[in-house]
């Protein structure tokens, strides 16, 4: 049975401390011992340079099949073949940082365009949302790591779609100020109505959700950012409210509950950024990652049926 748990870090709004986030995140289940896999999504790469900083590996000198672009573009060129097989090699695209932390990293260089070019070439249909699902599916990439992560650009596309239907989870960072928060939970909206769209009102629903799934589940949302001691309750209380309002069902709490927003609070400080650049961990990181672990660990067991790397609940 796969045992990978996917998790999409994901927000519109950019310059949120997604990346930032992701890896530091990363870096602390390391410690704690967990076999975690990157998905860079972000045609920008940034996460990508971050982690083959720590592996000797310039971006401009990967290979061809060394890439996640790889993937969707043998998925592109292989849709005028309907007949033919073809097994993509795993290997050649993790790669692995001094760290210990694994990555599928996107390449701004590839031949064949970045990963933007390569989801304007993708139709906005149901078959292209299954490139990624069909390589976790042939490549049994979630029977490896305990975590898998997706690093999201601000975008919405085919491929972020894709990603966002494949993931058990779901996590939003946000700075706490009024005009951020309110885009927090028109993400939520937007990442139910894909849900909604393709697993619940298409004609072809009961094969998509054979492939996909159960909806991602909102795991929380943690402040990224925060700057001084600026108190931002009220705006958080409006955020509280605008979710309870819009009937968005997030993660129990630890001492059981609902909350929305996790405990950990992640401060704007320039040695976060500098460390993070390095690639070096820090601390500020070890709680949020335990409250994120707890979370998801005390979360039903969800059971392999079909062979799509999908999971319904027992
Ligand atoms: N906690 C923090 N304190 C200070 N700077 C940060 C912090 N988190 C991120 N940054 C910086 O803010 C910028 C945006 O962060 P990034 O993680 O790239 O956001 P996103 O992925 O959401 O666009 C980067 O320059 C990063 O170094
Ligand atoms: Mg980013």
């Amino acid at each position: 049975m796969p045992k990978a748990r996917k998790v999409f870090v994901g927000n519109y709004k950019g310059g949120v401390g997604k990346t930032t986030s992701i890896y530091q995140i990363a870096l602390h289940m390391v410690e704690a011992g967990k076999k975690v896999l990157l998905i860079d999504l972000d045609p920008q790469c940034s996460l990508s340079e971050i982690c083959l900083a720590r592996t000797n590996i310039d971006l401009d000198k990967l290979k061809e099949n060394e890439c996640l672009n790889y993937v969707y573009d043998i998925w592109l060129q292989k849709k005028e073949y309907p007949s033919l097989h073809v097994t993509l090699d795993k290997k050649p695209l993790i790669k692995e940082t001094d760290e210990g932390i694994h990555f599928i990293p996107s390449n701004i260089f590839y031949r064949r365009g970045g990963l933007d070019d390569l989801a304007q070439m993708l139709k906005d249909e149901f078959y292209d949302l299954l490139a990624l699902q069909q390589f976790f599916q042939s490549s049994h990439i979630e029977d490896d790591f305990d975590y898998i992560l997706f690093d999201c650009p601000p975008s919405n596309t085919i491929i972020t779609q894709g990603a966002f239907l494949l993931s058990d989870y779901y996590i939003i960072p946000s700075i706490i100020q009024t005009m951020s928060v309110r885009g927090v939970v028109h993400y939520i909206k937007t990442v139910d109505k894909i849900y909604q769209t393709q697993c619940v009102d298409a004609e072809n629903s009961t094969l998509a959700k054979a492939l996909f799934g159960e909806k991602p589940e909102l795991l929380g949302i943690f402040e990224t950012l925060k700057k001084g001691t600026a108190n931002y309750d009220t705006v958080m209380n409006d955020l509280k409210k605008d979710l309870t309002k819009a009937k968005i069902e997030t993660l129990l709490s630890p001492i059981g509950g609902e909350k929305y927003v996790f405990d950990t609070v992640i401060h704007n400080y320039e040695h976060i950024a500098r460390a993070t650049a390095n690639g070096q961990k820090v601390e500020e990181y070890k709680e949020l990652t335990k409250e994120i672990m707890i979370c998801i660990e005390q979360k039903p067991i969800k059971t392999l049926i079909y062979s799509g790397g999908k999971r319904w609940l027992k």
